[in-house]
């Protein structure tokens, strides 16, 4: 298959779907592929996300508020113009998804309910049920332009002439040319032992970018949800607990039936979810058991999908207390972008999960990752539509890849990360990681081998940062330090360096640069 496309869109999440919509809405005669494992609608982490989407809606909200607790949750790395834009533009993005059909929970007086989540001062989350995610996805694939044309496959390679863009490979063989490609890939959950995510996040867009020559941002931020229903056979895909249960009511306690949480942090239940899980696992390391009482709540009514999941599982949250861990949920890190999308490779643009924006800093606050995938997503369109689609090269001649991983090979370092690069981390624990990882990359198949990379720039960004900040935790360094309030930056042959909080995008995304990414 040799096919030429003026946009090339990698991943069929929220992201991904938005970024179809905004351009093809304004540049319908554009040629665009969307490049997807499964059928848009069920593909990648989106329909799996159950609390909603957080904007500032309400009558008592604004924007200002929502961009308050946004920086407070990040622990100080947050990029204030990132947060702006996102806060803003959010309430528009949501009436463009209401105005596509998607059908959120509403009060009597047909306006929005808005439900609580932890760190959020006002009542600002958007939802459907606890299947707040499926129903954007829904609503997003089905008003999908006609003109879109889907491409079933895996991102096995950014190809590049020179410095630029020139097109995608597919499944190991198949070449696709394109002047312009958007990563929307999502997260990395999948390369540790304990994940919500689902299976295909492994990190393939982030290795693939850094071999392109993308700069990589705060790899070592990795966010753990707090409450993932313990005690399944599976902890690559642990059930998630939401946490509007938590912001409707339900306590954590232990096995004593203590609620524990106040012991921790003055607002308990409701603290930034970094703090939440890290008293989860001090609660653990103290020898108890950790538990979320949802009893008083209408779960079976109100939260159908927790319930249904706790059922299969063999709990019933309406009688008994719900065995709880914290597992690997969100990549706050990723490929460094500007408030365009737009990565420091030419024709190289990212968006959700993938890119970092700046506005989630060291510990997203809950629900911003599906509007960030709005609002990002929508943006990279529209900076789109501004491009010369004649600039692009030749493709170049790109060996098939061997797709097949060593499974147990995956597994190690699902198990190293854990480790690793875990709830609480250390100087040693990262060092082994990365010497465990050594060891095993002579097993790592060409496709096992981002997961490799992934892995290796992740413990060695951890281990350069030598304090404790949102959801990067060291038992060695336990202090926030503002010596380290900057972002790390990884850039492809460089060793990892400190990025100046104060570094402008102007001067990150050179001038010349996006000149000629465009
Ligand atoms: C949840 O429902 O608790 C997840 C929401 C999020 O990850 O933002």
């Amino acid at each position: 298959m040799s096919d030429r496309f003026d946009v090339l869109v990698i991943g069929a999440g929220v992201a991904g779907m938005s970024v179809v919509h905004s351009l093809l809405h304004s540049a319908p005669s554009l040629k665009v592929g969307l490049v997807t494992l499964q059928v848009p609608g069920q593909a990648g982490a989106t329909p799996w996300a159950q609390g909603g989407v957080a904007v500032a809606w309400g009558e008592d909200d604004s924007p200002a508020l929502h961009t308050q607790d946004t920086l407070a949750a990040g622990a100080g790395l947050c990029r204030p113009e990132a947060v702006d834009v996102l806060t803003s533009e959010g309430p528009q993005r949501i009436q463009e998804l209401l105005d596509m059909g998607a059908r959120f929970d509403t009060r009597s007086d047909g306006t929005l309910e808005l439900t609580r989540e932890a760190a959020h001062q006002r009542r600002r989350v958007v939802h459907a049920g606890d299947a707040s995610g499926r129903e954007m996805a829904r609503a997003l694939a089905r008003a999908l332009p006609a003109s879109v044309r889907l491409i079933y496959g895996q991102l096995t390679s950014i190809l590049t002439q020179g410095s630029r863009v020139v097109g995608v490979q597919l499944d190991g063989q198949h070449s696709l040319a394109a002047p312009q490609v958007v990563l929307a890939s999502g997260g990395v959950g999948q390369l540790f032992a304990a994940t919500t995510n689902p299976a295909g996040a492994e990190g393939q867009g982030l290795a693939l970018a850094f071999e392109a020559g993308a700069h990589l941002r705060d790899l070592e931020f990795v966010q753990f949800h707090p409450t993932a229903l313990a005690g399944g056979a599976n902890a690559s895909n642990l059930p998630l607990l939401t946490e509007a249960l938590r912001g409707e009511g339900a306590r954590l306690i232990d096995e004593t039936g203590t609620a524990f949480m106040a012991q921790y942090h003055p607002a308990a239940e409701l603290a930034p979810r970094d703090v939440v899980a890290f008293a989860l696992w001090q609660h653990r390391q103290r020898g108890h058991q950790t538990l979320l009482d949802a009893r008083a709540l209408p779960v079976a009514e109100r939260f159908a999908q927790v319930h249904a999941l706790c059922v299969t599982a063999g709990f019933d949250p309406a009688r008994q207390p719900l065995p709880v861990t914290p597992a690997v949920h969100y990549h706050m890190g990723g490929v460094a972008v500007d408030l365009w999308g737009r990565t420091n490779v030419p024709g190289l643009w990212a968006c959700g999960e993938v890119s970092s924006t700046g506005v989630h800093g060291a510990n997203r606050l809950a629900s911003n990752s599906l509007l960030e995938g709005l609002v990002f997503g929508y943006r990279v369109g529209q900076a789109l539509t501004g491009v010369d689609f004649r600039q692009a090269g030749c493709l170049p001649a790109v060996p098939q890849l061997e797709l097949r991983q060593d499974p147990l090979a995956m597994a190690r370092v699902r198990e190293i990360l854990w480790s690793g690069l875990g709830l609480a981390r250390s100087q040693q624990g990262m060092e082994k990681g990365l010497a465990a990882l050594e060891r095993l990359r002579a097993r790592l198949s060409a496709c096992g081998s981002t997961a490799h990379t992934v892995a290796s720039l992740m413990l060695s960004s951890g281990l350069f940062r030598q304090e404790s900040r949102g959801a990067h935790r060291r038992l060695d360094y336990t202090q926030t330090s503002p010596h380290w309030a900057g972002h790390t930056l990884l850039v492809p042959g460089q060793a990892v360096r400190m990025q100046p909080l104060q570094t402008t995008f102007a001067q990150e995304f050179r001038e010349d640069v996006v000149r000629t990414s465009v």
